[in-house]
């Protein structure tokens, strides 16, 4: 039976499920493949490293061209993770005639023209299925399945820690900093977690998912990005009386009209309905409008040791089968070679709903000043709500729901409207989506 090699950079959280699999169940692999799926070499920072998994100490190294460059191991594995020494061993991997796997989406959203261009250029394999939504194979039904598909809209929760996150805060009323502490506790964030509760990470994601759908690769500074750091219980309490739940929602979407493309990434009221508000915890989401699909949902585990390293095991798989029957690489043929340069639609251009939650000293008038400030920007009020004084605020809470509105006309307003007087504290600001 055919043997083909694979080398590992990285033996950490999702590195150390890889090699576990491809390990103890390699029989399973050479009865479902025809052919044999060795680990050769595995590249570690260091040789004494406590580890989830280990593998035979002889197949360790810390030299990275024991890998890499490699004429024996024509399928390269990077799960080291961060920008270098990662991009430079992929293009080398690349340039050497190795096909690459990675689960690196920061690597990808930062330098991935670079990388695609060089896979291109090679005629070489680049495959991430486990950079977006872990053990959602999400990348591979936007290549495949929905190929024949103009896509129109993809959504997704993308980040497992922020809607742990955010779960917490929906059902038990907790504080952002109370749930994020008690996420550190069960392991679901890390130390320190900007990269996720500041968007970052699933932003990254977001921008593979939309280079896949309309073959255009944005920098994550062409979106709006805004993480769930400001959110707050009365925020949630005040989604759940309008229908709505929050979550941490990536879109990137084709507006039909003009040609452009939408993308942002920031707090977002759905429907309490929607299939996507009732994923919870961990999970990840996501959901793709097709033209001619219509719409597809797909869940599951977003990251940790097994799930990913599922994902990563079928790019490896599926290299090894095209390795076997000579196919073309993919990647190309997506058109990453001459990606596509639609412009990305200003964020103060979108149109949205919004919820708008003032906090407001208690006396007449001063509904209708905000509503006629609201009112004068072009922006009409679907419902009001008017709480009753919070001692705790130094005010009453009004809340104001509006009918789709251009966000510069609703900037202006919030400008306007922070100069009255009888406002007592910062105006929250949430945008809503109807269409999930
Ligand atoms: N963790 C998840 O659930 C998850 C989910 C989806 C995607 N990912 C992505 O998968 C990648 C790996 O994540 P991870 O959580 O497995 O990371 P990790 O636990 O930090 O593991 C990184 C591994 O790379 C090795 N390494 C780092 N720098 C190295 C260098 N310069 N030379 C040689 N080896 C080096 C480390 O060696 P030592 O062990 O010797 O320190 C370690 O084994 C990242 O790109 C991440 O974004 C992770």
């Amino acid at each position: 039976m055919t043997t083909i090699n694979v080398g590992l950079l990285g033996l950490g959280t999702v590195g150390s499920g890889v090699a576990k699999i491809m390990i103890e169940e390699a029989d399973l692999l050479s009865q479902k493949l025809g052919h044999n799926l060795r680990l050769a070499k595995v590249c570690v920072r260091n040789l004494s490293s406590r580890r989830n998994f280990s593998p035979p100490t002889e197949i360790l190294t810390t030299e990275p061209g024991e890998v890499v460059g490699q004429p024996d191991i024509p399928v390269v594995v990077e799960l080291m993770g961060g920008l270098e020494p990662a991009r430079t061993l992929v293009l080398q991997a690349l340039s050497a005639g190795q096909h690459v796997v990675t689960a690196n989406k920061a690597l990808l959203a930062v330098h991935g023209r670079e990388i695609f261009q060089k896979a291109a250029e090679t005629g070489r394999e680049i495959k991430f299925e486990a950079a977006v939504a872990g053990a959602i194979p999400v990348i591979r039904i936007l290549k495949e399945g929905l190929t024949a598909n103009r896509i129109q809209s993809v959504f997704g929760i993308l980040n497992g820690t922020t809607n742990h996150i955010l779960t917490r805060m929906t059902k038990d009323a907790m504080t952002f900093q109370a749930a994020l502490a008690e996420a550190q506790q069960s392991g679901y964030a890390e130390a320190d977690p900007t990269n996720d509760v500041e968007g970052f990470d699933a932003a990254h994601k977001l921008v593979l998912l939309t280079a896949l759908s309309y073959g255009v690769l944005p920098q994550v500074s062409d979106f709006h990005v805004e993480g769930v750091t400001r959110l707050e219980p009365e925020d949630f309490t005040a989604a759940a009386e309008f229908g709505y739940v929050i979550k941490l929602l990536a879109v990137s979407t084709l507006d039909q009209a003009d040609g452009r493309l939408e993308i942002r990434l920031h707090p977002t009221m759905l429907p309490a309905k929607s299939l996507m508000a009732g994923v919870n915890g961990v999970m990840n989401a996501v959901m793709i409008r097709g033209h001619a699909s219509g719409d597809i949902f797909l869940s599951g585990a977003g990251a940790g040791m097994m799930p990913t390293a599922s994902a990563v095991m079928g790019d490896i798989i599926e290299t090894s089968r095209d390795l076997r029957a000579g196919s073309a690489p993919q990647v190309p043929a997506l058109g990453w070679k001459n990606l596509q340069s639609w412009s990305v639609k200003p964020q103060q251009e979108i149109r949205l709903s919004y919820f708008l939650r003032f906090t407001v000293i208690d006396k007449p008038g001063v509904l209708s000043a905000i509503s006629g400030i609201l009112g004068r920007h072009d922006i009409s009020i679907a419902q009001a709500i008017q709480k009753s004084f919070e001692p705790a605020r130094g005010g009453v809470t009004l809340i104001i729901l509006t009918h789709k509105a251009r966000e510069m006309d609703l900037q202006a307003a919030l400008a306007e409207a922070e100069k009255l007087d009888a406002l007592t504290a910062p105006t929250r600001l949430i945008r809503v989506e109807n269409q999930i």
